[in-house]
């Protein structure tokens, strides 16, 4: 288990918002999905862009049976905004390549603040 810091009050956040945060020195990114809380490194693999900086919505999915391309996970794929990969807030999974994976930190509301686990 790691160290509980306090890293932002829970109304700096509203449902379907994500906000940049530094603790401890390090940059995450805390992102509110249908009132669950998540947070990843702000650093994208890539080449280190900020990648919680960048939109979140959803992504495109191709039918393999079909061909046919579906809108999905709307509000859950965060993109970087440097060259554009797109990762899975819950996960950290990069939807391109699966072998990469974010580290995710835990997020506790407690009494209007939101806990961070480091
Ligand atoms: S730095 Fe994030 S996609 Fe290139």
């Amino acid at each position: 288990m790691g160290r509980i810091f306090d890293a932002a009050a829970v109304d700096e956040i509203p449902v379907g918002s994500h906000k940049v945060v530094t603790v401890k020195g390090r940059t995450i990114g805390i992102f509110n999905i249908d009132g669950t809380f998540h947070a990843l490194p702000n650093i994208c693999p890539h080449q280190i862009g900020p990648l919680c900086e960048g939109k979140v919505s959803g992504t495109l999915y191709r039918d393999k049976k079909t061909w046919e391309l579906h809108w999905t996970e709307e509000g859950q794929i965060v993109t970087c905004p440097w060259h554009g990969l797109e990762f899975r807030v819950q996960t950290g999974e990069c939807l391109a390549y699966k072998q990469v994976k974010l580290r995710t930190y835990k997020v506790t509301p407690v009494d209007g603040r939101l806990l961070v686990e480091l």
